[in-house]
């Protein structure tokens, strides 16, 4: 039989197969993907990573962090956020940052990280990720990204590491062939004048008419009331607004434009979460580990304590990525209060779906993964 241009993909996967029965046997013992892992990590069809290909200090507690993705990666609208996979001190914990790269002939990405006191990973990734270490990431994420088209008046609202997704809109906003036709106020606040990240690039932004910067120092200015917005902001109610930075500000922004009946599209770093919290308990996974875990700690941060891997992905509660099934047990969701409990026999052998990164233990309990 003769073949055809039809069997030309058939052929071609056969030759595939076979070359790769080819490679497996010349690697024996090992595994051909972990051999690959060490020569070519960064490659098509594998767990997708990257590596860091430059550290760059900010301020004196926050750095950029220059990522070369893997050949999977799939881009990104600016605004939104990468999950980073780090190992710090043997246990691998995921965290969430948002993209601040402007375009890049290189191809790389890039995250700022702003190191909070006794942050496992922000510490890590500030002061001792290196050059050449690989991490692993996921796919770019997130809803806080401009609409399309662009509004005619946008009102920026950020503070201290909230100004990460902002500079990313700026960065690929700016490099365009040509300048958009938006009118950008943008109220940074920060603490003192030397902590704001970007502060030059930004006063640059003001300076070439991209956007009118309006700084706030709370040692200089005192910390700001979002009263004080109409003033400084004399068009605020013709203009979208979008906010990142604390929940303080965040909390009272969206109040303030509530009452108003203005729109506000927000970025949290953290989720809101109420101050009380209740007993804690043990915690047991399927997969063995157990951990005893107080009731303020979210089941996904006190499994990563104990090196479970677990899904994940915003960890606010917003993108339900982390969802996992309570086989028994109770669970207290950080955000209300609300207490869900799964009983061995009456809630079925799933269990009950629960979101791990905003839940904590309410008693012992079971999870499955
Ligand atoms: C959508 C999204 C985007 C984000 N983008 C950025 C970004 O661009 N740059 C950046 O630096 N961070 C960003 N974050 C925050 C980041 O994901 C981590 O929460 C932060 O780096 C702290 O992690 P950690 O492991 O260092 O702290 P942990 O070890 O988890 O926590 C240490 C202590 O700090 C408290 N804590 C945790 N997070 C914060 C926080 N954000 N502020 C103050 N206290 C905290 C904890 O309650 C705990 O007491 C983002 C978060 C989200 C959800
Ligand atoms: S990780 Fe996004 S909802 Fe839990």
């Amino acid at each position: 039989m003769t073949s055809t241009a039809l069997d030309a993909p058939r052929e071609s996967r056969g030759l595939r197969q076979r070359l790769r029965r080819l490679a497996d046997a010349a690697v024996t013992p090992l595994d051909l993907d972990d051999v690959l892992d060490v020569f070519h990590p960064l490659r098509a069809g594998t767990e997708l990573r990257g590596r860091i290909v430059e550290v760059r200090p900010e301020t004196a507690d926050s750095a950029t962090l220059v990522i070369k993705p893997g050949r999977d990666w799939s881009g990104h609208v600016p605004g939104q956020y990468l999950r980073v996979g780090v190992d710090v001190d043997g246990v691998r914990l995921w965290r969430t940052y948002s993209l601040t790269h402007g375009p890049r002939r290189d191809g790389c990405i890039s995250i700022t990280v702003k190191a909070i006191p006794d942050g496992l990973v922000s510490g890590y990734l500030v002061r001792r990720a290196r050059v050449g270490e690989m991490i692993q990431i996921a796919q770019a994420d997130g809803e806080f990204v401009l609409p399309d088209p662009l509004p005619a008046k946008l009102l920026l609202v950020t503070a201290g590491s909230g100004i990460t997704p902002v500079i990313g809109m700026l960065r690929n906003l700016y490099s365009r062939a040509v300048a958009p036709a938006i009118d950008i106020t943008l109220v940074h606040v920060n603490v003192t004048e030397d902590s704001a990240i970007f502060r030059d690039e930004l006063r640059a932004h003001g300076e070439a008419g991209h956007l009118r910067l309006v700084e706030r120092y709370d040692d200089r200015d005192g910390m700001l009331d979002v009263a004080e917005l109409e003033t400084l902001v004399p068009d605020l109610d013709e203009r979208l607004a979008y906010a990142c930075g604390p929940a303080g500000l965040l909390d009272a922004l969206e109040a303030h434009h509530e009452a108003r009946g203005l729109d506000l599209t927000t970025e949290r770093f953290r989720p809101v979460v109420l101050g009380e919290t209740g007993e804690g308990g043990t915690v047991s996974f399927a997969s063995g580990q157990v951990v005893d875990s107080d009731g303020s700690t979210p089941i996904l941060d006190a499994g990563e304590s104990v090196g479970v891997l677990m899904p994940s992905g915003c960890r606010i509660g917003v993108c339900f990525g982390c969802v996992l099934p309570l086989q028994a047990g109770a669970v207290r969701d950080l955000r209300n209060g609300a207490i869900t409990v799964a009983v061995p026999g009456e809630t079925g052998p799933e269990g009950i779906a629960i979101q791990t990164c905003i839940n904590a233990a309410a008693g012992p309990c079971t999870i499955k993964v």
